[in-house]
Parts: C-alpha cells; sequence; structure tokens
C-alpha cells in the first residue's frame, strides 16, 4: 500500500511512524524547505503520552523539555506573585501550567521527523506541495505535484494544518465549519537578558491583552502578546491584519501594545528581527465528515481545537495512531473508507469533547480593567496559596487544571504496532 502525506508539522510524521511500521510505503510532502522550528511550548496530555511511548520517544522528548520552572503572574508594578511550580511525575502535591511533557512545537515536530527520516519506504519531500489533485476513485487518488510529477497513491492524508488549500480543494465549503473564538496570539523569539528568568511570566495588561515571556531550552526566550477584541470593527481589524503581510501585522501590534506596560516596548522592539514570528487566528475547525473516497483530514486539518484547549497536539497525536492503526487492519484491495468509517466512528466523540473550550475562559484571563485584574490576582494567589497545600489539592486541582496522566481516550489495540 502507497499512502501520500500533505504537510509534515505533528499530525503528517506521527502518521508516518505508524504507517511504516505496519509495512505501509509513505511519502510526506511539506511546503516549508524544513521542519519548520516555529512556536512555543506545547504538552503532550493523557493517552498520547502512552503513544509517544510506544513509538519510544518519551526519554527524547524529555530531553527537549522546555526547562520552565512554572508559571507566575506578574502585578502592574513588574513584580511577580501567584507562583505555580512545575508538577513533577507522579506527585499529586502540586500542580502547575507547565508539566512535564512540555516541549517547544517546533522540537517536537523535529523529534518525529527524526525518528521517521531514515526509514525504508518513508520519503519526505520538502518546498512541495499537492499542486492538484486530479482524481479519487475506485482504484486510486492521483495528484499532481508543484514540482510537475504526477503520482498515484492508495490514499491520501490531509495534516496540512487549520488552513488546509487542498480541503478546500477537495470538500464542499458547506462540510466546514470555522468556529471564531474571539482571540488572537501572535508568538516570536527574542534574545534572553540578564534579568530573565526560568518562569513563565504572564502579564495581564488592562483592555484584554496579555503579555508573556517564557524560556526555551537554547537561551533564548519566547515571547507572546495574546488579544481579545473589543468589538466587531475591532475583530474585523485584527483579522484582516492576520490575513496581511508581517509588516501590517507589525504595525498592528505597534499601534496596540505600545501603552500595554511591563516588558511591552522591549516586545515590540523585538519583532523585526525575530527569526520567527506566527501569528494564529483562535479558530476552531469542525467538519461534517473527516473523509471523501480515498482523502482523508488529520490533526488541525479535521479538528484544529485552539491552544485554548491545551489538546492540539494530543489529538493529532491520538489520531494519527488510531487512523494509522485502522489503515493498518485493511486486506488486501479493501477500500480504504473502510478504515476512514471506522476511524472516524472511534475518535470523533472524544475529539468533540475536547473542543469544548469553556466559553468564559478566555475573557475571564483578559480583563479590560482594573476592577476585573484585582479579582484575577485575588483568585490565583489564593490558588497558588492552595498548591502548596497538599491535603487541599486533590479535589480542586481535577477541577481547575487538566494535566491529565492517565489514559482520557482509550488506544485500541493494534495488532501491527505490537512488538
Ligand atoms: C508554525 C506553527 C506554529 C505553531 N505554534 C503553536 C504554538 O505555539 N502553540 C500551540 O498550541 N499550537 C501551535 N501551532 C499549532 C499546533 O502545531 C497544532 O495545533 C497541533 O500540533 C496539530 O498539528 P498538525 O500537524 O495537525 O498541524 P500543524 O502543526 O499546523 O502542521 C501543518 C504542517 O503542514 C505544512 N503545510 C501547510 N500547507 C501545506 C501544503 N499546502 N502542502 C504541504 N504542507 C503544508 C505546514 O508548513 C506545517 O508544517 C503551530 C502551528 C504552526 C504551523
Ligand atoms: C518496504 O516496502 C517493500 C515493498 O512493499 C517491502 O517488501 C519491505 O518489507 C518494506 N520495508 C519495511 C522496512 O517495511
Ligand atoms: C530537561 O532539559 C535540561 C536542559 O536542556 C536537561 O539538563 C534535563 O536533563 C532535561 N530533563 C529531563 C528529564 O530529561
Ligand atoms: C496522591 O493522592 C492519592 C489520593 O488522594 C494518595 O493515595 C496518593 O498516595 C498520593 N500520591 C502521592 C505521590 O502523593
Ligand atoms: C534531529 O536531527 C538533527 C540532525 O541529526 C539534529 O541536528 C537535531 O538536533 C535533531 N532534533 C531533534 C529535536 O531531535
Amino acid at each position: 500500500m502507497r499512502v501520500l502525506i500533505s504537510g509534515a508539522g505533528i499530525a503528517g510524521p506521527s502518521l508516518a511512524w505508524f504507517l511504516s511500521k505496519a509495512g505501509i510505503i509513505v511519502t510526506t510532502v511539506e511546503k516549508a524547505s524544513s521542519i519548520l522550528p516555529h512556536g512555543q511550548n506545547i504538552d503532550i496530555q493523557g493517552s498520547a503520552r502512552k503513544v509517544v511511548q510506544k513509538m519510544g520517544l518519551v526519554n527524547e522528548i524529555l530531553k527537549y523539555n522546555t526547562t520552565e520552572k512554572g508559571t507566575q503572574l506578574i502585578n502592574s508594578k513588574g513584580r511577580p506573585f501567584a507562583p505555580f511550580p512545575v508538577q513533577k511525575k507522579g506527585s499529586n502535591t502540586s500542580m502547575s501550567f507547565t508539566s512535564e511533557f512540555e516541549i517547544l512545537r517546533g522540537d517536537l515536530a523535529a523529534v518525529f521527523y527524526n525518528a521517521t527520516r531514515g526509514k525504508e519506504n518513508v520519503t519526505y519531500l520538502f518546498d512541495t506541495v499537492v499542486k492538484d489533485v486530479i482524481s479519487n476513485d475506485d482504484e486510486s487518488v492521483k495528484v499532481e505535484f508543484s514540482n510537475g510529477d504526477v503520482q498515484t497513491y492508495d490514499l491520501l492524508v490531509l495534516a496540512d494544518g487549520q488552513w488546509s488549500k487542498l480541503r478546500k480543494q477537495c470538500f464542499p465549503p458547506e462540510s466546514i465549519k470555522v468556529v471564531d473564538k474571539d482571540m488572537f496570539a501572535v508568538y516570536w523569539t527574542i534574545p534572553r537578558i540578564s534579568t530573565d528568568n526560568d518562569w513563565w511570566n504572564v502579564y495581564a495588561a488592562l483592555g484584554r491583552r496579555i503579555v508573556s515571556l517564557r524560556p526555551d531550552p537554547y537561551g533564548t526566550i519566547r515571547a507572546m502578546f495574546t488579544r481579545m477584541p473589543l468589538n466587531e470593527q475591532h475583530r474585523q481589524e485584527w483579522i484582516t491584519a492576520a490575513r496581511g503581510d508581517r509588516r501590517t501585522q507589525e504595525e498592528l501590534l505597534k499601534k496596540e501594545f505600545t501603552d500595554a506596560g511591563w516588558q511591552a516596548q522591549r516586545l515590540l522592539d523585538s519583532i523585526p528581527t525575530a527569526p520567527d514570528f506566527y501569528f494564529q487566528v483562535m479558530q476552531q475547525i469542525k467538519m461534517d465528515k473527516w473523509s471523501t473516497g480515498r482523502i482523508i483530514c488529520l490533526g488541525d486539518t479535521a479538528y484544529a481545537p485552539t491552544p485554548l484547549t491545551g489538546m492540539g497536539t494530543s489529538l493529532a497525536i491520538n489520531g494519527a495512531y488510531v487512523l494509522a492503526g485502522e489503515i493498518s487492519k485493511l486486506k488486501e484491495g479493501e477500500h480504504p473508507q473502510v478504515a476512514f468509517e471506522r476511524y472516524e466512528g472511534i475518535y470523533r466523540p472524544f475529539v468533540e469533547e475536547q473542543q469544548k473550550v469553556p466559553a468564559l475562559l478566555p475573557g475571564f484571563v483578559h480583563p479590560d480593567g482594573r476592577g476585573h485584574r484585582f479579582l484575577i490576582s485575588l483568585l490565583a494567589s489564593a490558588l497558588s496559596r492552595v498548591v502548596r497545600t497538599p491535603w487541599l489539592v486533590g479535589g480542586i486541582g481535577k477541577m481547575v487544571f487538566d494535566d491529565v496522566e492517565g489514559e482520557d481516550f482509550r488506544l485500541p489495540r493494534y495488532e501491527a504496532f505490537e512488538d
């Protein structure tokens, strides 16, 4: 069997790993010229930890941990308060926004890529995209690459992210729903200075803006602005910038964050020379059906949940495992739609559960006025004290923080992946 994957982010290379384990021939095309190093800390939760364990990559992932000590809030005078230290494996005496399974998104993509690229029957083509799907029928799926090559595969997996162009080409527009979460985020990397520390420092500026700095394992600092628009016109302004070029985005950020306070000016000054700059619109993707004929969507392409859920990466990893597993069960000559239906049947309920973002959460952490910010600081200080009081944590910890250690999604067992 020959499988073509579009996109080498998180979902693509993890799918390639399991398909190749099942003896399937895999080609992955990636638009960029290398694995993109962009992005900040992402967390591997619950069952996805079991999946990376099956891949034998736990130690590799821990090796690339973000070195973050925990999270702390910054007050209007620039002083830290309400610290939440990192959660250590197997202990339930502390809880935190940082977990041991946190790694930079770009590092995780590279770990998966490195674990697959040398394998027999696995090929990566960079600077290459599928330009056109020529046919998708009972026999095969035929595509034309950007370099003019025409090739035939048994199935095509779209793992090219939230804004997949191929998804648009292959699925009717009314079957794809974009759910706006009323929030924007911008990420980039800046040089470290002597006053920086190894905490995730979060400053809630007034006017629904957040400024944050966190360490990485490379001696640099990852900067982030997030913003919730104040009204519909404001939202449109941000959407327009998101679709525009980097200059337009820089102009907007300058206009909107110059008076934010704390280290906002330092961050603004560093944007023009940042090697990586990623502007994200918090929008979820929901599809009526994940497949059509021999083409199936995986990861953010099918069900982007937004970073607000903290589940984007785990959903991509679990999804890759189940999809590969169901494909591995196909009998000689059986139509891949059989595997696609089984995969969607098993996995969709979990996905829908994870896409539920508490509606008030983003608004709560983005205060617009001083009163609101004061409330947040009270709550955070109280919680931070609870964290250091072991006997209280069990119940409240589960309610407020959802760092999942156990199996949140029941992973099916597949013969092809057992050693
Ligand atoms: C640059 C970048 C930075 C991110 N930063 C964060 C972050 O800081 N925090 C967070 O929570 N989430 C971040 N995300 C999203 C996060 O990676 C996903 O939510 C999750 O890991 C699921 O991954 P995925 O593989 O489905 O999609 P993605 O990680 O988006 O990967 C898609 C891949 O497809 C490639 N691609 C796009 N178009 C084409 C095409 N036409 N043909 C071939 N390849 C194509 C992209 O270059 C990318 O490598 C980021 C995504 C990207 C692309
Ligand atoms: C690679 O593919 C060939 C042809 O299908 C197959 O004979 C071989 O066993 C595969 N190799 C691996 C390591 O799966
Ligand atoms: C986390 O990263 C640091 C520095 O990169 C390293 O020294 C440490 O051993 C890592 N932790 C684990 C558990 O691998
Ligand atoms: C975690 O909590 C449970 C129940 O609250 C307790 O039985 C267990 O001993 C705790 N584990 C650790 C490592 O503290
Ligand atoms: C991947 O492999 C390359 C080349 O061997 C190496 O430079 C890089 O550090 C590796 N990255 C990860 C995250 O394993």
